[in-house]
């Protein structure tokens, strides 16, 4: 469905992201993880044809066979709400406070489907109701700031379906919200995904989160794609000293209270440093300054990309780690 080769975009020379290359396959998840900076939000955007304006895009994007990576903003408009959608992270900010929420997701079937009012408000309802809104014939005529976070959120995701997306972009969707409403709209895009038969991109911070929605991920830093594979074997077994940095510095309850004996647990481990400026990146391996086996090498020389084991992982290294040991 998707298939993105060499895809750059750059600011002022600056690459912030470099040759990018994978596929989104027909309903596949595929969860996108890194630190602030690192590129998520512009490569997401790239995939629909609204990367910033002062980006120079570069590669090729291809949707079912068609280029579309320079593609006329026409063709784009096209293509976006019916092939593919997006659902921003902050729902307030993202729908129309002076629109009733009928009107929102009717909207984009009126004009990309050319549905008539009725019929449109017919599918809103549907949608409501396909997204968990109880109620959902009073819940038309409401306007957003009469709904809570969690039923925004929702909303906004209804609207993202109503032209019967191939792909759904979802960028730290949950972040707004508290932790059970969060894990409850994870698990209404995972189901979506799954009954519609629906690509899903998840961007998120949240190591957690991207497990309990993907199958596949990409990590990302400084605008590269380091490692990427089946989700639960990365986050398992880690082969970029970066994706391992991730997880071990990924919040947890037992890191943050007193050990049984009431001595305080050993410090969260970290990545030192922090993502560089993109006019600051190194010429070779981005992680180089920050990673912990770095080799002479690395700075000036970007790494290949390896393939490990039968074909499904790919890591970005010059000396991958090894496997995890597996209890015998
Ligand atoms: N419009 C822009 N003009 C110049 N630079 C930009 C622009 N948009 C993004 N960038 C730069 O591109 C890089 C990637 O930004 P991006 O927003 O994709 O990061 P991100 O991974 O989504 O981070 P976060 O987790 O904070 O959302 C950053 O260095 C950012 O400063
Ligand atoms: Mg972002």
């Amino acid at each position: 469905m998707y298939k993105i080769r060499n895809l750059s975009l750059s600011f002022d020379g600056h690459e912030a992201v470099r040759s990018a290359s994978f596929d989104i396959p027909r309903g596949a998840r595929l969860g996108l993880v890194g630190e602030s900076g690192c590129g998520k939000s512009i490569t997401a955007l790239a995939l629909l044809g609204m990367a910033p304006a002062s980006a120079r895009v570069s590669g090729s994007i291809e949707i079912d066979g068609q280029e579309m990576a320079a593609a006329p903003e026409r063709l784009w408009r096209s293509y976006r709400a019916r092939k593919v959608a997006m659902v921003f992270q902050e729902p307030l900010s993202a729908l129309n406070p002076l629109k009733r929420v009928g009107d929102i997701i009717a909207e984009p079937m009126r004009l990309h489907l050319r549905l008539d009012r009725r019929a449109a408000r017919a599918r809103a309802r549907d949608l409501l109701v396909e997204v968990g809104i109880p109620d959902p014939e009073a819940r038309l005529d409401q306007y957003p700031h009469q709904l809570s976070g969690g039923q925004r959120q929702r909303v906004l995701i209804a609207a993202a379906l109503s032209c019967d997306p191939q792909l759904l972009v979802a960028d730290e969707p949950t972040t707004a919200l508290d932790a059970h409403v969060a894990g409850r709209i994870l698990d209404l895009l995972k189901r979506l995904s799954e009954t519609r038969d629906m690509a899903l991109v998840f961007i998120s911070h949240d190591l957690e989160a991207v497990a309990r929605v993907t199958e596949e991920m990409l990590v990302m830093y400084g605008g590269d794609i380091v490692e990427r594979g089946p989700t639960a074997q990365l986050l398992a077994d880690p082969r970029h000293p970066y994706t391992k940095g991730l997880i071990e510095a990924r919040p947890r309850l037992d890191a943050l209270t007193l050990r049984a004996d009431g001595a305080p647990r050993p410090r969260l481990a970290s990545i030192p440093g922090s993502v560089p400026a993109l006019a600051d990146l190194p010429k070779g391996c981005r992680f180089a300054g920050r990673c912990p086996i770095e080799r002479p090498a690395c700075a000036g020389l970007r790494p290949a990309v390896s393939v490990l084991g039968p074909g499904q992982r790919q890591v970005r290294c010059l000396a991958p780690l090894l496997p995890a040991k597996v209890p015998a």
